[in-house]
């Protein structure tokens, strides 16, 4: 069977992970890219980052949180079904370099979506600190996996259940100044990315962020991902979804991405009533 599922674990509420067979994907994806599947045959298109691989079960990775229609109807497959479709690896690979001290910071479900960014930054020989951060202690996902993937990892809870009290830009803050890092990159919700660019504009610090905004057929043609950079017009699934954090127009971002919350409402609560009946 195409696209099987292999395994399903929940990380966190609303937060899980699927393990789907890909032979291909597996072979070719680098860190950063992304994935779009299909859950069934009436769901959305929705992109999803390729968080790890298995060269054994010819298999990838990816982890969902679950915020709507699509990523709801993902979530509620289970190991031995298939999804109806997946394409990938999209996108540009992370830009990694070598030598450096670089900080990874993510928020939310996007500590998943840094996992392999912060692995190819040590894999390629750099410094990396990791800087998470959680709603509460609760919602911290993948711990043990990024402690053996960087040299320094730090959380940081809302509520302050774990680690540092507040969110991970405050975090940064409280642990660094120009100088302190060489680069970095920047995964999670466009509040938390455009703090951290704000936060660091006059660090020298090349930061770079991967960016969420709205997809369709994720490869250039339908202009659904269009983001403003450093005054340039780009399309996220095929120029990014990495970006210069300080040149990245978060606020348009913002405004794009809002734009269909009624119509994704409406979605969520719809009960398909075709083929029902009198
Ligand atoms: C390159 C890329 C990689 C991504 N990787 C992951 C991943 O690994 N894991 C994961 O859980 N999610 C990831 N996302 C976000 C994911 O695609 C969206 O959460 C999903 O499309 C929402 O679909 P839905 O039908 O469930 O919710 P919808 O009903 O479409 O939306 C529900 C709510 O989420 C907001 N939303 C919709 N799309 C996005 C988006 N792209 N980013 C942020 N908020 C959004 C809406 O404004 C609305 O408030 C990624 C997005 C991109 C562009
Ligand atoms: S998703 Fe259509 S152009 Fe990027």
């Amino acid at each position: 069977m195409n696209n099987l599922i292999l395994s399903k674990r929940v990380l966190a509420p609303e937060i899980t992970l699927l393990e789907v067979e890909a032979p291909r994907i597996q072979k070719r994806w680098k860190a950063g890219q992304f994935i779009i599947i299909r859950p069934t045959a009436q769901s959305e298109r929705i992109p999803l980052t390729i968080v790890d691989s298995s060269q054994e079960r010819h298999s990838i990775t990816m982890v969902i949180q679950a915020i709507g229609k699509t990523t709801k109807e993902a979530v509620a497959l289970q190991p031995g079904d298939s999804l109806c479709d997946l394409v990938g690896p999209l996108g540009e690979p992370a830009t990694i370099s070598t030598g450096q001290k670089v900080v990874c910071m993510a928020g939310g479900v996007g500590v998943a979506e840094l996992l392999p960014v912060a692995k190819a930054f040590h894999d390629a020989g750099n410094h990396v600190t990791a800087l998470c951060g959680a709603r509460s202690d609760s919602y911290r996902i993948l711990d043990a996996e990024l402690q053996t993937a960087v040299d320094v990892l730090q959380w940081a809870t809302d509520d302050g259940t774990f680690g540092f009290h507040g969110n991970v830009v405050q975090l940064l803050q409280s642990l660094a100044q120009p100088g302190t890092f060489s680069e970095g990159h920047v995964i999670g919700p466009i509040p938390m990315m455009k703090a951290a660019a704000e936060a660091t504009r006059s660090w020298n610090l090349k930061l770079h962020a991967s960016l969420n905004p709205v997809m369709i057929d994720g490869t250039g043609m339908c202009g659904g991902c269009r983001v403003t950079v450093g005054n340039e017009v780009k399309f996220a699934c095929v120029d990014g979804p990495e970006f210069d954090a300080h040149l990245v127009d978060f606020d348009e971002l913002t405004r794009r991405n809002r734009a269909y919350r009624e119509m994704e409402q409406e979605s969520l609560n719809h009960i398909c009533q075709v083929g029902l009946g009198q």
